[in-house]
């Protein structure tokens, strides 16, 4: 079974140069299959639910031309409108399939996906890109664990989502850029990940206003053609380093990002005593001491992200005083306490979403479980400044959304390996004691 072997103790000094974003790809690739050109597509991250998301578009027909680890050329030219079954054991399991059925319905006017899967953090109800299709003038039936969609005709519309949603807005602003007429999507999420996928559409053609605001404006075009287009800079891979460097009093230089997408996490980091300094593309934390208690709660961009909340955690058990995190996003997102509870954190969670943190000087090696992907590299990071050992499993989720974690972390001086066996694991200890 797969499993990092941490040895922790050691501040992380160094460059990291940060990939392209996960959660902006998604939406990308997705939405590449809507021209019948090509889309010459790099700073592609190359993690798990990108290629299950890639090969599930080929298996209804795409093509997918992967040039690199990072680049990739989609053609939905040769799809067939009456195949469009998203379905596979894989695609099961992630999130974001949910977006073939914007972009499938924008463009074929109908699609059968599986319902979406992806960490175990919420209910994450998609009611709010049910009631986007409907307002379009789309059919929805889910039935045995499908969604099926159909349109005669995509009507632009103006709506107003109730909650708001990444997903939400990203599908169905996929949809309604090929819609007969003008569709306004009011309390629209403003993630950087809604604006670079805006900006893609757009490459190929889309008319999109507004994308980064909460007010979405989108003309209907027929076609869309050819583009190259590269994926901003992931801004959660960035801040898990941030806070690697505050976590571990390290002194680490995030490389290849837009410090503009980081500001609630370096607005936080400098409140609790870090040393951060941003250049245009670049930010470096450094942290000599311990750093101090706040307060924080999740919201959308550009408030504190949810993905970002694990780690922040992390780091404020190890701060001074008590602490509090209020997660306003998702309801099943504090399941890394009872890991962490055995690196001897002090954690207390009330109400289910509201944990109280008091700092301890230390965490202590030990056997945990990632239980998700966000929630795993903040163990990481945990097990990074330990002292001693710790063994992390489950560390597939963590692969679904960080390239090369393992070999960035050994960048900074990190002490840790992905092994498969025990005995693999006795070496390393033995090897690295
Ligand atoms: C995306 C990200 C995820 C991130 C989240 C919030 C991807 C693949 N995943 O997830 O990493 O944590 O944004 O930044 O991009 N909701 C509804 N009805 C809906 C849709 C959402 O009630 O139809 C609720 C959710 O339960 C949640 C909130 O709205 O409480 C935000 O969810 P949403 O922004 O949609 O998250 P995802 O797109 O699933």
């Amino acid at each position: 079974m797969e499993r990092y072997v941490i040895k922790g103790g050691k501040p992380l000094v160094g460059e990291v140069v940060i990939g392209g974003a996960k959660n902006a790809a998604l939406g990308i690739l997705a939405a590449a299959v809507m021209t019948d050109g090509q889309c010459h597509i790099d700073n592609m991250p190359d993690v798990r639910d990108i290629n299950v998301l890639l090969q599930a578009m080929k298996e209804i027909g795409a093509i997918v031309d992967r040039k690199g680890p990072n680049e990739v050329v989609i053609s939905g030219k040769d799809m067939n409108p009456d195949n469009l079954v998203v379905d596979n054991e894989f695609i099961r399991k992630i999130r974001a399939g949910y977006y073939l059925i914007g972009a499938l319905l924008g463009k074929y006017k109908k699609a059968k996906v599986v319902l979406p899967g992806g960490c175990d953090i919420g209910a994450r109800p998609i009611d709010q890109h049910i009631k986007g299709f409907r307002a379009l003038g789309a059919k929805v039936v889910i039935e045995q664990g499908m969604i099926y969609v159909e349109a005669e005709e995509l009507r632009g519309t103006h709506m107003y989502l109730d909650v708001v949603s990444v997903g939400a807005t990203i599908n169905i602003m996929m949809a309604a850029s090929m819609a007969v007429g003008n569709t306004t999507i009011e309390n629209a999420a403003k993630e950087p990940h809604v604006v670079d996928v805006a900006n893609f559409l757009n490459s190929m053609g889309a008319n999109i206003k507004g994308a980064g605001t909460d007010v979405i404006r989108i003309k209907g075009v027929e076609r869309f053609h050819d583009t190259e287009y590269s994926i901003i800079p992931d801004q959660i891979e960035a801040g898990t380093f941030m806070m690697a460097a505050a976590a571990t009093r390290g002194d680490i230089i995030v490389k290849n990002i837009i410090p503009k997408h980081m500001e609630a996490i370096s607005a936080k980091l400098i409140e609790i005593g870090a040393e951060v300094t941003e250049s245009d593309d670049a930010i470096r934390v450094r942290v000599d001491h311990r750093l101090k208690h706040t307060q924080i709660k999740t919201l959308p961009y550009p408030g504190f992200p949810t993905d970002m909340q694990p780690q922040m955690a992390i780091t404020l058990g190890l701060s001074t005083g008590t602490s509090m995190i209020v997660e306003s996003i998702f309801e099943n997102r504090f399941r890394y306490v009872d890991e962490l509870r055995l690196m001897g954190a002090n954690f207390r969670v009330m109400e289910g979403d509201t944990a109280i943190i008091t700092g301890v000087e230390k965490y202590t090696g030990a056997r945990i479980e990632a239980p998700d992907l966000r929630a795993g590299a903040a163990l990481v990071i945990a097990g990074l400044a330990a002292d001693g050992w710790t063994t992390i499993t489950e560390i597939g989720y963590i692969h679904r959304g960080y390239e090369h974690f393992e070999e960035k972390l050994r960048g900074l001086g990190g002490v840790i390996k992905m092994v498969h066996s025990d005995e693999e694991e006795n070496l390393f200890k033995f090897n690295n004691n």
